[in-house]
C-alpha cells in the first residue's frame, strides 16, 4: 500500500498499463526512508520524459511538476526527451501515449490558453480526446492555485534541441501545395475553437480572452491587408498564422506541416470572401541615408504619432486609447519586420483607433509643421522636426515613409533602448512597467 504524501500526492490506483508501470516505479527505488513515497526524487529522475536534472525550477514549478504527476497527466505525454530504453521493446514499457510530447510546449501558449485547455479541452481543439480538468479550473474559469502551478511548471519546457523557426516554416509553407479539405480539417482542429467553426467566435471565447479572438467574416482584418484579387493577403496572412498574434492569446503554428498551413491559410481566404482590395504602401527606398534616418523622431511628431504613443513610445501620450500598448517592448501584433510596419503605418488597424496615414503622409508640408515646432518639447525631437521642414519638399511619398518605419524599427528594438526619445515633461517611467508575464510565442 502506498501512503498517501502529506502534500496530497494521491496514490495511483488504475488498471492502465501506463499508470501500473508508474506504481512499480514509484515503490520500486523511491521509497524514502523513514518517510512516504514520493511521487518523484526533487529531479524526476527515472520517470521517463522527467529527467529533469540541472534544470533550476522554482518552488511553483516544482509544485506544479508533482501536480502533472499527480494528475497522471503522463499516461498520455512525455515531457523532456524520452530515454532511450523505455519507450521501445521493453516489457514494462507503458501503453502508446495519445497525446503529443509537451517537450516544447513552454512559450508556445499563453497561461490563458492553458486555463481554457485544461478546463474543458474541446472548448480549444472541438475534436480533442484529452479528458477535461474541472477541478483544477473554477466553473468561473479562474485557474486554482494547483493550476497555475502546472501552468508554470507546463511554461518551463523548452527543448532547446527542437529548432522554432517560423521563418522557415513561412517559406516553405508558401511552396507548398494548397487542399481543400485539409484546410477546413486543419482549420477546426487550431482555429474552430475560438474563431467559431464559421469564422464568427463564440460569445465564451470573446468573453474569455482579452483582446478576444477577431472575427473573420469580417470585411476588413486588422492586421491583414486585402490583395488586388479582394482576398486576405496570402503572404501575410501565412506570416500571421505563422507566427502568432504578438501580445495575444492567439499562438503561433510554425509547427504545422507546410502544406497544412498553406491549406489552413487558403480555408481562412475563404471565410473572408472578396471585398475591396488595399492599395499598398509606395515600394520602401532600399537604401535610406544617415541624414534620413535623423529625420525620423521629427516625422514621429510630424504626423502625430506622440499624441496616442508618447514621445517615447510607451503609450503614455494624451490621446492614448485604452488598447495602447507599449511599442518599447519590442512585441508587436503583426511581427516587427519592415512590410507589416509599412502597411500599418499606410492602412492603419482597421476596427482599432490606429488610424490611416496614406493621405497625411502625402499632405505633410512644411507651412503646416512650422507652427508646431513650438509645442515640441525642445531636444532631440524638436531639431529632428526642424531638418525635416527644411528637408520635406524634395522627398516623395516612400522616403517619408521609410523614414518612419526605421524610426518606429529603432523605438521597438528592446535591445537597444538608448534611441529612445525622452519626453522631458513626462515623470520617469516606473521601473517594474506592468509587463504581463505571459510568455509569447516568438
Ligand atoms: C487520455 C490522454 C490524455 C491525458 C490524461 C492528458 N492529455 Fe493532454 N492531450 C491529449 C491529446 C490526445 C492531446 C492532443 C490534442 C487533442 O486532440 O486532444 C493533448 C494535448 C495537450 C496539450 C496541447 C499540446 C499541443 O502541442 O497542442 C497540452 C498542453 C496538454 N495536453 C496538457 C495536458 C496536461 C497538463 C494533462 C494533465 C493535467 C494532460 N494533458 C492529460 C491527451 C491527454
Ligand atoms: C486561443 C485562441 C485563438 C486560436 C486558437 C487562434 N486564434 Fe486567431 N486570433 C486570436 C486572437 C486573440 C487574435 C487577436 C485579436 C486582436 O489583436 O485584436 C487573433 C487574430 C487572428 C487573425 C487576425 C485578424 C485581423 O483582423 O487582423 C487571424 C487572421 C487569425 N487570428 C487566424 C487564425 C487562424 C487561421 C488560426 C488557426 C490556425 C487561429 N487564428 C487560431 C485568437 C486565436
Ligand atoms: C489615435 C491614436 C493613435 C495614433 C495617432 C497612432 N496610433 Fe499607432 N496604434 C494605436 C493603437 C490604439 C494601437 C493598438 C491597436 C490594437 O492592436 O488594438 C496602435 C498600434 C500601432 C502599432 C503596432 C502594430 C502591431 O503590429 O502591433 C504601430 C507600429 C503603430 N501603432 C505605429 C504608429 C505610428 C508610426 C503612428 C504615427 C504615424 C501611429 N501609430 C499613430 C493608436 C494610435
Amino acid at each position: 500500500v502506498i501512503p498517501l504524501e502529506p502534500d496530497g500526492v494521491r496514490p495511483v490506483r488504475s488498471r492502465a498499463p501506463a499508470a501500473s508501470w508508474l506504481v512499480a516505479l514509484l515503490a520500486f527505488g523511491l521509497v524514502v526512508p523513514g518517510g512516504g513515497c514520493r511521487p518523484t526524487d526533487p529531479t524526476g529522475r527515472g520517470v521517463p520524459g522527467m529527467d529533469l536534472s540541472g534544470v533550476e525550477l522554482t518552488e511553483l514549478e516544482a509544485r506544479g511538476r508533482q501536480i502533472f504527476v499527480r494528475e497522471r497527466c503522463v499516461s498520455c505525454h512525455i515531457v523532456g526527451a524520452p530515454p532511450p530504453s523505455t519507450f521501445r521493446g521493453s516489457a514494462r514499457a507503458p501503453g502508446r501515449r495519445i497525446g503529443p510530447t509537451l517537450a516544447d510546449v513552454g512559450g508556445r501558449f499563453t497561461d490563458a490558453w492553458h486555463h481554457a485547455f485544461l478546463g474543458d479541452p474541446r472548448r480549444l481543439i472541438v475534436t480533442s480526446t484529452m479528458p477535461a480538468y474541472p477541478w483544477l479550473i473554477g466553473p468561473d474559469g479562474e485557474p486554482t492555485d494547483d493550476a497555475r502551478a502546472l501552468v508554470a511548471w507546463l511554461q518551463t519546457q523548452r527543448d532547446p534541441d527542437l529548432p522554432r523557426d517560423p521563418d522557415a516554416a513561412i517559406a516553405a509553407s508558401l511552396a507548398a501545395p494548397t487542399e481543400a479539405a485539409a484546410g477546413a480539417l486543419v482549420y477546426r482542429r487550431s482555429c474552430a475553437g475560438c474563431h467559431g467553426e464559421d469564422g464568427t467566435p463564440p460569445a465564451q471565447m470573446t468573453e474569455r480572452f482579452f483582446p478576444p479572438p477577431r472575427d473573420l467574416t469580417e470585411a476588413e482584418y486588422a492586421l491583414v491587408p486585402r490583395d488586388a484579387g479582394g482576398r486576405p493577403d496570402r503572404e501575410r496572412l501565412l506570416a500571421l498564422v505563422t507566427r502568432g498574434v504578438g501580445r495575444t492569446d492567439m499562438p503561433g503554428h510554425w509547427y504545422l506541416e507546410p502544406a497544412d498551413l498553406s491549406s489552413v491559410v487558403a480555408h481562412v481566404r475563404d471565410l473572408a470572401g472578396e471585398g475591396d482590395p488595399d492599395a499598398p504602401p509606395p515600394r520602401l527606398p532600399a537604401q535610406r541615408s544617415a541624414e534620413d534616418r535623423r529625420l525620423g523622431p521629427g516625422m514621429w511628431v510630424a504626423l502625430g504619432c506622440e499624441s496616442c504613443h508618447g514621445l517615447s513610445g510607451r503609450g503614455d501620450g494624451p490621446l492614448a486609447p485604452d488598447t495602447i500598448f507599449d511599442l518599447t517592448e519590442g512585441v508587436l501584433k503583426g511581427g516587427r519586420d519592415a512590410t507589416h510596419l509599412a502597411w500599418v503605418i499606410w492602412r492603419g488597424l482597421p476596427g482599432t483607433p490606429m488610424p490611416a496615414f496614406d493621405a497625411a503622409l502625402e499632405a505633410l508640408g512644411p507651412e503646416a509643421l512650422s507652427g508646431r515646432l513650438e509645442a515640441v518639447p525642445e531636444g532631440e525631437a524638436r531639431t529632428s522636426l526642424a531638418a525635416l521642414i527644411a528637408r520635406l519638399p524634395e522627398m516623395d511619398v516612400a522616403t517619408r515613409l521609410g523614414v518612419l518605419v526605421d524610426f518606429v524599427m529603432e523605438i521597438t528594438d528592446a535591445e537597444a533602448p538608448s534611441s529612445r526619445l525622452e519626453d522631458p515633461r513626462a515623470p520617469p517611467p516606473a521601473s517594474d512597467a506592468s509587463v504581463s508575464d505571459a510568455p509569447h510565442p516568438r
